[in-house]
């Protein structure tokens, strides 16, 4: 009988002994870039109410007037003009928005001036400052209105304060989407809608159908069902033409006026429908609950109904404090003692916190096949997150993470492409490589097996191998057929350097799933993988560098001919879709072969010119690109704020020089990620640029579709990790401090290491512990092998 009482208080005492990590988020950093005020080259994280990788993501849309630094993509912009509050974002994009659908607008006014279809009349700038918390969103509109927000899985909580004499509106825009300032072709548009309302007026429910965005994606249809706590006094539709269904806010054209009926509105195609809700009483606070769903108006209730079932706003944001405790934060804990840095604190929950915003699970939630796989959206990119995102995903979110690749297997299967972007159930775009090959391979070399059919996964990769997509950005390999043909992409295809480049590594990762699935493609798919190397001009030098450097990734004519001309390999002109590579210049690119650094320094001269090529993109004032407001103040070659160059400072390790990448790359971090609304250097990119400090922070660096890790230096003197759903890694560092951060000495599970780097065997499977001795002086300690090159093969 006293066994269950004894399990009992265990628990409980646990229980009350767990810290509450998510107190040491700050949703702010990355909110501004270096304009102050503005999100433009900044994070442009999304701020709001969500759980980890939910459905809803509730936060303000906003306008900012100066349309040349506005960025709109997260939603949130500190001092934008307020035009809803909708239930759908991403975080940390670029390029055209995606979603900012399914939204509510507390109003004041909506007489004489204001047209409930031109946001132009009714949107509200802010007073005093915004709160945010885990799972929790407060702002005051210039209308006098505090808004409240909180999110479960599938539910928003919206709570408004009116003033007390003042009139009381919510507005529903079924129209409602984030808008691109500048227009262009990727800009949302609104396709055609439905608004219900029930009898006693208490609740709405319809639907919206909206297209386009970053990823060109086909239209698809959010459901959804809202509830009001006091049913409202009067209740409206309307409709009106779509005038524009294009982008300009500033377009001085003025807009149709809406037509109000009490009945309940479904669109003709392209017309607008909406609903506005009046109380008259005394009562100032207004709750809501609103529900969605990608499959029927039905579920979208349901979820709101099981999900939300109290109408405490507080009980919302315990539960999402509650889940963010569990299912993230605690996965890394450090010592939050009174002695901690609570800026290193505050960089790593956060971190975590941005990493888990997307993609988003919406298992149960796929409108478009039948199929017992989960089902994932908002891959925004595997571009982004292949480099190290998905391998901590894999260490601390195994779970979601092995759900994540059959879902991606899945997409493949029904689809015929895996994505390598893709939101609102359609893939788009495809920067550079097809980057899912990296995604599963990084997988299958670490043993992810679980219910993941490896068989289709192969194939799934195959098809991005063997069958290119000519010319389109939306999945696949466009400059495939380049690729078979020559082995590298010539100069007449976009990107063709940064493609390349990608190709290689896509072509070793399916080598490394050959491996176990198809033994007789290893030798074809190692051999493509060293088409960099065509790639090579071993003649050209760099131009205004001193000294000067030879030997490049120098685009390439079909029939084989190296063209020099005007060729600078610090430059990429606007370094995007048309340019020879991508987010980064050529002599960034040509330091990213991870699966075959034997031959890259090899080519670059061996050992001390790799060396010397390497310390000269630390140097300031190297770049020969000017980022502008977009860059951070980064004046070096190096560029931490974008991709490529993720795992550039960790290459001395290849030199059994690790004392030097761990001082590159702790400089990086302290410069640039810094806890302030403009401390990140760039785009999150989807927690990309998080999950790169998190590395920097345990003191690692996985290199990807291999089961290596490179060993750095932590942050932290004690991290306990559980990885691998249940399992338990120790990082310890005797003698850190802030000046005393260079190893002397690393032990694993006890043993004396003589290599900077391990296998995923060692230690991140099973669990165990990694100990380093820091000291204050530069030591090279390290005698062993330098980290493998498991895709050498020279041309
Ligand atoms: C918009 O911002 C840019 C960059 O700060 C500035 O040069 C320009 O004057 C601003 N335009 C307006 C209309 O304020
Ligand atoms: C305002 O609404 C119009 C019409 O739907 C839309 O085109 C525009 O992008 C919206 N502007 C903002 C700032 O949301
Ligand atoms: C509008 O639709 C709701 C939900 O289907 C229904 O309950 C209500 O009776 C309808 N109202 C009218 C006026 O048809
Ligand atoms: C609202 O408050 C005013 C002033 O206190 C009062 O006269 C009025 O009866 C109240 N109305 C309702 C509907 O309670
Ligand atoms: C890590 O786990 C060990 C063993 O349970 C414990 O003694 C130590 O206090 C933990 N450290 C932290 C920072 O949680
Ligand atoms: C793509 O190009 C290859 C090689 O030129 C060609 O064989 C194939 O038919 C093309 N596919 C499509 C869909 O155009
Ligand atoms: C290859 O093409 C370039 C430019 O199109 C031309 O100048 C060169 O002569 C060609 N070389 C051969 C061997 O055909
Ligand atoms: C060589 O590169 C220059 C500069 O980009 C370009 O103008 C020229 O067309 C290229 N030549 C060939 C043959 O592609
Ligand atoms: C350490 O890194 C800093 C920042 O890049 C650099 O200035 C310095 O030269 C490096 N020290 C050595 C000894 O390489
Ligand atoms: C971890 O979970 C697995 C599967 O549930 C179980 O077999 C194993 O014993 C657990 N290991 C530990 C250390 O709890």
């Amino acid at each position: 009988m006293w066994s269950p009482i004894l399990l009992l208080l265990t628990c409980v005492h646990f229980t009350a002994s767990q810290v509450d990590y998510a107190k040491y988020v700050n949703p702010f950093w990355g909110t501004e870039g270096s304009i102050p005020g503005y999100t433009f080259g900044g994070g442009a994280v999304f701020v709001g109410a969500s759980v980890p990788f939910g459905v809803v993501k509730l936060t303000m849309d906003t306008f900012v007037k100066n349309t040349s630094i506005a960025a709109l993509q997260g939603g949130y912009t500190p001092n934008g003009f307020i035009t809803g509050f909708s239930m759908m974002h991403e975080s940390g994009t670029g390029g055209c928005s995606k979603y900012g659908v399914i939204s509510q607008m507390p109003l004041t006014n909506i007489e004489a001036h204001v047209n409930l279809l031109d946001n132009r009349t009714y949107w509200q700038g802010r007073v005093g400052n915004d709160q945010a918390s885990i799972g929790y969103f407060k702002t005051e509109l210039e209308n006098g209105v505090k808004t409240e927000l909180s999110a479960t899985r599938h539910a928003g909580f919206f709570q408004y304060t009116f003033p007390m004499e003042e009139k009381k509106h919510v507005l529903v825009d079924v129209s409602h989407y984030l808008p691109n300032v500048v227009g262009g072709y990727c800009t949302q548009t609104y396709r055609e809608g439905e608004i219900k309302i029930s009898d006693d007026r208490k609740s709405y429910q319809g639907h919206g159908t909206y297209a386009g965005g970053f990823n060109e994606g086909a239209p698809y249809t959010v459901y959804f069902c809202g509830e009001f706590e006091d049913p409202p006094d009067e209740a409206e539709t309307f409709a009106g033409r779509d005038q524009f269904p294009g982008f300009n806010s500033m377009n001085p054209e003025p807009l149709p006026w809406p037509t109000f009926v009490s009945e309940n509105m479904t669109s003709p195609q392209g017309s607008r429908v909406g609903a506005v809700f009046t109380w008259n009483g005394n009562t100032t606070t207004v709750r809501s609950n609103v529900g969605i769903s990608f499959i029927s108006e039905e579920k979208a209730c349901r979820f709101k109904n099981e999900e939300i079932k109290s109408w405490d706003i507080q009980t919302t944001v315990d539960a999402a404090v509650e889940e963010w405790n569990r299912d993230v934060f605690s996965k890394i804990q450090v010592d939050t003692g009174e002695d901690a840095n609570q800026d290193h604190l505050t960089l790593l929950y956060s971190s975590l916190y941005f990493m888990h915003l997307i993609p988003s699970d919406r298992t149960g939630e796929n409108p478009l096949w039948e199929s017992e796989e989960p089902y994932w959206d908002d891959f925004y990119t595997l571009w982004d997150t292949f480099r190290n995102t998905i391998s901590l995903s894999h260490l601390i979110q195994t779970e979601a993470y092995e759900s994540q690749v059959r879902s991606l297997i899945d997409i493949w299967r029904h689809q015929g492409y895996m994505p390598d972007g893709r939101s609102g159930n359609d893939n788009g775009l495809v920067q550079g490589g097809s980057n899912s090959d990296n995604v599963l391979a990084d997988a299958y070399v670490k043993g992810l097996r679980g219910a993941i059919n490896w068989a289709d996964g192969y194939a799934a990769m195959m098809k991005n191998a063997e069958a290119p997509t000519n010319g389109s950005n939306k999945e696949g390999r466009g400059a495939g057929a380049d690729w078979l043909k020559y082995g590298y992409v010539s100069q007449a295809m976009p990107r063709s350097i940064s493609r390349t480049v990608e190709y290689s590594l896509n072509d070793f990762a399916l080598s490394q799933v050959a491996r176990g699935e198809k033994p007789e493609d290893v030798e074809k798919y190692l051999k493509r993988s060293a088409g960099w190397q065509l790639l090579w001009d071993a003649t050209m030098p760099s131009k205004n560098t001193t000294p000067v450097f030879t030997g490049f990734l120098t685009p390439r004519d079909y029939n084989g001919t190296f063209n020099q001309t005007d060729y600078n390999p610090a430059t990429c002109g606007a370094c995007s879709w048309p340019s020879l590579t991508y987010e980064g210049t050529p002599f960034e690119y040509s330091f990213t072969i991870p699966h075959d650094m034997e031959t890259l320094v090899e080519v670059m001269g061996g050992p001390e010119s790799f060396e010397e090529r390497l310390d000269y993109i630390f140097v300031p004032y190297t770049s020969q690109i000017d980022l502008g407001p977009n860059g951070a103040g980064i004046n070096t070659i190096m560029n931490i704020g974008n991709e490529p160059d993720f795992a550039t400072p960790y290459l001395y390790n290849y030199l059994n020089k690790q004392w030097k990448s761990v001082n590159q790359s702790r400089a990086q971090s302290r410069q640039y990620f810094r806890n302030t609304p403009n401390g990140m250097p760039g785009n999150s990119d989807a927690g990309a640029l998080n999950s790169w400090l998190i590395w920097q922070m345990l003191g690692l660096y996985p290199i990807v579709t291999t089961p290596v890790y490179l060993l750095e230096s932590p942050w932290f003197s004690d991290i306990n990790m559980t990885i691998n759903g249940n399992r338990t890694l120790r990082i310890t560092a005797e003698g850190l401090s802030e000046d005393s951060y260079y190893v002397q000495g690393v032990e694993i599970n006890g043993e004396q290491w003589d290599k900077n780097w391990f296998e995923h065997g060692d230690v991140m499977s099973e669990g165990g512990t990694i100990k380093f001795e820091l000291g204050s002086e530069p030591k090279i300690w390290e005698s062993g092998d330098v980290p493998p090159s498991p895709g050498h093969v020279k041309l």
